[in-house]
């Protein structure tokens, strides 16, 4: 089946007289079964991962999603989480015990380095930061103890791209689990499973849900044996989602193709003008021809998630202010990948302990981070216009 069939049709309720073409909400709790031996039988062994058994262990909704999902990252079975950032953290807790050591990107969403910086050193799990660039020479990282390369591409905030294959090839030659977090690209532009990460997760909360009103996680495995794994360490975790999300989820998933085909659209070409304005250093994207990470980008990924971030000199807070408040189209607020345009201040420097590697250097520059919408291009470019005109003015220029 071709990706846009599987987009429109995966996960559908099944075919019968009178029934919706979405699949209906389960909302559920207790599943009952009318003997013991057929409700024994439905949640015995592997049936526990495929059987509707306990609202907990997933209901249709759940597994109607997981399974387009899977269908789309070309995995082995994929589960739900509670959020994406859960999907994160289980991905890692899965695979790690006390005196174990994870390599993580100095680039990574900042909760998640938090998520390593706390908990998992209370728990006696060391966590090194990696330049996120490294490729092949992770290997020199690894050690005996390291059961995790985490890998997030492009990276949170500053849009360092990796080099998956390579980072990949080098942890499997340790025995070493890779996980990467996909979320700006999603499964359509990007395909983990098949450039040899062990364990993809996605934020459902962007560009799947689409509509910036649900908080969704997605794991999905690469092999039947670290699916079951994955998936029985999620159930011990009590990770699950529930009915409504995963239905709203499914249901923007039906058309993330178009969109992020159009909110990409709409993003290179406010991301190229915005590269020729005065007022910008840089603009940190990786599919613009300029961007250190472009031909990694171009190598292996098929499109772009419309989020990158412009470089600005360091600017005082009262002129940032003034650019960003009076913005018409561009909210300000948390999260990306909805169809209405978004801005963000972004402090890398402040994300949980900061960041401590060579990428970012937080003293001679600010950074505003841009979410692209479905809005009319031209209406967003004037919107920038005006924002780079307020902050002129507040500077005195
Ligand atoms: C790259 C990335 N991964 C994971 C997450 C976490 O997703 P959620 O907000 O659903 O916890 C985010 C949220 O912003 C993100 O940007």
């Amino acid at each position: 089946m071709k990706e846009n069939t599987i987009l429109a049709h995966a996960g559908r309720a099944p075919m019968r007289v009178g029934a919706p073409v979405n699949m209906p909400v389960h909302r559920a709790s207790t599943i009952v079964s009318p003997t013991l031996n057929e409700y024994e039988a439905n949640e015995r062994g592997d049936n526990m991962f495929k059987n509707v058994c306990y609202g907990a262990l997933g209901t249709e909704n759940a597994f109607a999603l997981c399974d387009a999902v899977n269908q789309l990252e070309q995995g082995a079975g994929s589960m739900v989480t509670s959020s994406g950032l859960s999907a994160c953290v289980q991905s890692i807790l899965c695979f790690v015990g006390a005196g174990d050591h994870v390599l993580m990107p100095d680039s990574v969403y900042g909760p998640q380095r938090m998520f390593c910086d706390t908990i998992l050193r209370r728990f006696g799990v060391e966590t090194t930061f990696y330049d996120p660039r490294i490729g092949a020479d992770i290997a020199v990282l690894i050690k005996a103890n390291t059961r995790v390369v985490y890998t997030e591409a492009p990276g949170s905030l500053t849009f360092e791209m990796q080099d998956i294959p390579a980072i990949a090839k080098a942890a499997h030659e340790r025995g070493v689990v890779v996980v990467m977090d996909n979320t700006w690209a999603g499964p359509l532009y990007f395909k983990p499973l098949t450039h040899g990460v062990d364990i993809c997760v996605e934020a459902a909360t962007k560009f799947i849900g689409g509509h910036s009103d649900l908080v969704l996680g997605v794991i999905t495995a690469r092999t039947h044996e670290l699916y079951k794994q994955m998936r029985g360490f999620c159930v011990q975790m009590g990770e699950i989602a529930s009915a409504d999300d995963c239905f709203m989820a499914l249901r923007g998933l039906r058309t993330m193709r178009v969109r992020m085909e159009a909110q990409q659209k709409n993003a290179l070409e406010l991301a190229r003008w915005l590269k020729g304005r005065p007022e910008v250093k840089d603009v940190l994207y990786p599919p613009l021809e300029s961007d250190p990470g472009y031909e990694l980008w171009k190598r292996d990924f098929t499109g772009a998630g419309a989020l990158f971030s412009i470089v600005l000199e360091k600017t005082p807070r009262k002129a940032l202010s003034a650019m960003l408040d009076g913005y018409e189209m561009f909210s300000i607020g948390a999260s990306w990948g909805g169809y209405d345009s978004l801005v963000e201040l972004c402090h890398p420097e402040r994300t949980a302990f900061g960041r401590k590697g060579p990428v970012w250097n937080e003293d001679n520059c600010s950074l505003v981070r841009y979410a692209i919408g479905l809005e009319d291009v031209d209406d967003l470019r004037r919107d920038l216009e005006l924002g780079f005109e307020r902050l002129n003015a507040a500077l005195g220029n």
